[in-house]
This record gives C-alpha cells, sequence and structure tokens, in this order.
C-alpha cells in the first residue's frame, strides 16, 4: 500500500480538500482507497465528507491507551476485523477514519507514540492507498505521522510568507534528521504573478511543485456547505476539468 501524507504549513490551505479528492478519485479508479483524517484540532464542522461521528479515531486512540497499559507501543496489534469496526464508507466507496474534535489529546504526552501506531495499524490493512489529512502544526505527532509517509505532500499558495515559512520548515526538519526527498508540492488556488513565482518557490523550498490546484468557484444554491462537504469535485470531472488534471497530475507524479 502507498502511504501519502497532506500537511502544510499555515490552517486552512486546503489540505483537507485535497486529501478527499486525491483519495475520492483513486478510489473511483477502481483502486481501493483508505482516508485517514488525524486532525483532531480543527472543528468538525470544516471537516470533509459529512459522515457520522462515530467510530472515530478518538474511539481507537482510546483502545491503544488501554492497551498500553499492559503492551508497549510497538507491541499493540489489530486483527483486520477489529480495525474495520473503527473504519466508516463515503458513498463513493471509499473507506474512511473519521476524526471528531478532541483538542485535549494534543496534550496527550504520548500521543506521537499513539499516532504511530493507529498509521502502522492503517498500513497493515489491505489496501492500495492510504491517503493521511494532518493538522498544520509543526508538533512531534505530525513528524511522526510524517516519519511513516511514502510521499509528503505540503499543500500551500504562492505568497511570499508562505514561501519563506515553507523555506524554514524544510531547513527545521533537515535539522531535526528528516529527508526531504520524499516531500513534495501542491500549490492550491492557481498562482498569482505577483507572487512568487514556480520556479522560485521550487528553488527556496528545495522540493518540487507536482500539481497546481485551481481556485473552485462556490456551488449553487443548491449546493449547500454540507452538500459540498459530502461531495467530491473529482466525481463530477465535467463541471471542474481543470481541478481534475491537477488531481491526475499529482498522482502521475508519485
Ligand atoms: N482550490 C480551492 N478552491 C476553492 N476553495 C477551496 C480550495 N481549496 C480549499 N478550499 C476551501 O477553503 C477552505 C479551507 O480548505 P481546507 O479545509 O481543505 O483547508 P485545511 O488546510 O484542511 O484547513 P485546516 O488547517 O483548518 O484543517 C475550505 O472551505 C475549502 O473548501
Ligand atoms: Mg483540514
Amino acid at each position: 500500500m502507498k502511504t501519502i501524507v497532506i500537511h502544510s504549513i499555515h490552517p486552512g490551505e486546503g489540505k483537507t480538500k485535497v486529501a478527499k479528492e486525491l483519495a475520492g478519485y483513486l478510489q473511483l479508479q477502481g483502486h481501493s482507497t483508505l482516508l485517514a483524517d488525524l486532525d483532531f484540532v480543527t472543528d468538525p464542522a470544516r471537516r470533509a465528507l459529512g459522515l457520522p461521528s462515530t467510530p472515530n479515531l478518538e474511539d481507537l486512540l482510546e483502545e491503544i491507551t488501554r492497551q498500553s497499559k499492559i503492551n508497549p507501543f510497538f507491541n499493540i496489534n489489530f486483527s483486520e476485523e477489529q480495525m474495520n469496526q473503527y473504519l466508516l464508507t463515503h458513498n463513493s466507496g471509499l473507506k474512511v477514519l473519521s476524526s471528531e474534535n478532541a483538542k485535549y489529546l494534543a496534550s496527550d504526552e504520548r500521543i506521537a507514540e499513539k499516532l504511530t501506531v493507529v498509521v502502522r495499524s492503517l498500513k497493515k490493512l489491505p489496501y492500495d492507498y492510504l491517503i493521511i489529512d494532518t493538522d498544520s502544526s509543526a508538533r512531534d505527532y505530525n513528524q511522526a505521522i510524517i516519519q511513516e509517509a511514502d510521499h509528503v505532500l505540503i499543500v500551500t499558495d504562492n505568497f511570499r510568507y508562505s514561501v519563506k515559512d515553507l523555506r524554514h520548515y524544510v531547513m527545521k526538519m533537515h535539522d531535526i534528521g528528516f529527508s526531504t526527498l520524499n516531500f513534495k508540492i501542491v500549490l492550491n488556488k492557481v498562482p498569482n504573478p505577483l507572487q512568487v513565482s514556480i520556479e522560485e518557490l521550487e528553488q527556496e523550498s528545495g522540493l518540487k511543485v507536482i500539481g497546481i490546484i485551481p481556485v473552485l468557484t462556490k456551488g449553487t444554491k443548491a449546493a449547500t456547505m454540507q452538500t459540498e462537504d459530502i461531495n467530491l469535485t473529482v466525481a463530477e470531472p465535467d463541471k471542474n476539468p481543470e481541478f481534475l488534471q491537477a488531481v491526475k497530475d499529482v498522482l502521475a507524479a508519485l
């Protein structure tokens, strides 16, 4: 299974949008795909896919906490059947590990180890792709998640301050011993010529831009915020051909 982690340096850059559309596209192409929302910080009203609120990541983490009282983390294992109890199914067929707001988890001093158990357990499941959505904090638990990835996609715009922050982030990751060879940039929202050029962005960050996601125009009246969350843009290719192309470009570059 290929594991793709979606991350960004700032909140609201489009991680959740990119994660669900990549996962949805892969699923619709006939690849069995698992989307894991490992963001327990962001307001759940802004989360994607409009699935029921349970079971979720918090339930799985509780079970890991329970087991960690008798087993070291590296010895905690879940069978496929046990893991399936925590997964939901989206109308596209996509399997989802959902997440609700559980900000207190960020102050759990073992959260990085617990999330490592989560990701390793998900990786053992028989899917073609695992797509992981994260929050944008520079916390140890996100580094633990990134450590498990085959590919890390950094979603960003090309405003000068974003590019500067991205450069610092990459430098910091190198300082703490991470290779960023498997990190790529997904530019979200068509680049503004007044901002940093793609060439400069690649040069500054040392990362390659593998896709440019266009700005989507807001849905019609019939498509409320909620249905926009549930529906996949990639499921309506005729309406947004440029968006679909960007998703294809990203996947082709991995
Ligand atoms: N290309 C785009 N065109 C139009 N709207 C977009 C695009 N990308 C993202 N959005 C919208 O911008 C908002 C923020 O995107 P999203 O929730 O995916 O960001 P995020 O990085 O996951 O945020 P957070 O850090 O809070 O989790 C959402 O309402 C989303 O639908
Ligand atoms: Mg998000």
